[in-house]
């Protein structure tokens, strides 16, 4: 409820004008799973969700990723700069979980020899049907030359992510990245947000699951185990 026009309601974040170039993001508390056929509303998730996001874009933005995030606003959301979204979801999986697990019927937790980079449209009503690079280019979703651009990236930012947690005894499992073109510039960006939302973390030692599985699964507080990847963080 700021006095900035709202442009955009999701399920997890709110997304206003601030300027000509700029957004501000604001985390709600809704959680929804499934394509939003679970939905519930975890106070403080948003507040959370937002310090765990700037954290790691502060961290990739100094690892020379270059990314939508500015600086912090309040307690619940950042300044971002404003891009024309790729309408695409890409997901880096460096452990078998999830849709994957279902899709080719492998036991959650194999160790994959290298990262899987996979794309999925950003479509809700079509329930973001997976998609080959081919289709992406097919459909001019975008171009080779930034379709290759994605894709190096995404290995990057799973390199520092990867490494960053495992160094506090996190599993980073999977998680799904988007980008967008920036409106001053038309320069490539990391977008979104990086939190237990939208990433796999398991604890390196006991498997335990710190992220939405929790809340997909019903299997312990959503609160409880946000928190304890936030105070693993070197904030
Ligand atoms: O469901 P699936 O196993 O394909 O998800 C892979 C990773 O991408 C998970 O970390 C999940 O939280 C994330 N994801 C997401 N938004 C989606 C789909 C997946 O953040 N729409």
């Amino acid at each position: 409820n700021y006095e900035l026009e709202l442009l955009y309601e999701g399920k997890a974040k709110k997304v206003y004008k601030y300027n000509n170039y700029k957004l501000l993001i604001e985390f709600k508390d809704d959680v929804t799973a499934f394509n939003g056929l679970k939905k519930n509303n975890i106070i403080n998730k948003g507040k959370i969700n937002k310090q765990i996001s700037s954290h790691f874009f502060e961290l990739l933005n100094k690892k020379g990723i270059n990314t939508h995030f500015v600086r912090d606003y309040d307690d619940k959301s950042f300044i971002a700069k404003w891009t024309n979204l790729i309408p695409l979801e890409v997901i880096v999986r460096n452990y078998a979980a999830g849709s994957f697990c279902k899709r080719y019927g492998v036991k959650k937790g194999y160790k994959f020899e290298f990262p899987l980079v996979e794309f999925s449209l950003k479509n809700d009503e079509l329930g973001d049907p997976m998609i080959t690079s081919e289709a992406i280019l097919l459909l001019k979703l975008t171009s080779e030359e930034i379709l290759n651009e994605i894709i190096s990236i995404s290995k990057k930012v799973n390199e520092i992510l990867s490494r960053y947690l495992a160094e506090v005894g996190i599993i980073l499992v999977d998680f799904k990245l988007e980008f967008g073109l920036s409106k001053e510039d038309n320069q490539l960006l990391l977008i979104d947000e990086i939190s237990p939302d939208t990433c796999r973390f398991w604890d390196a030692h006991t498997m335990e699951s710190f992220d939405k599985d929790v809340y997909r699964e019903d299997k312990g507080d959503l609160i409880t185990a946000y928190t304890e990847i936030l105070g693993r963080l070197k904030i």
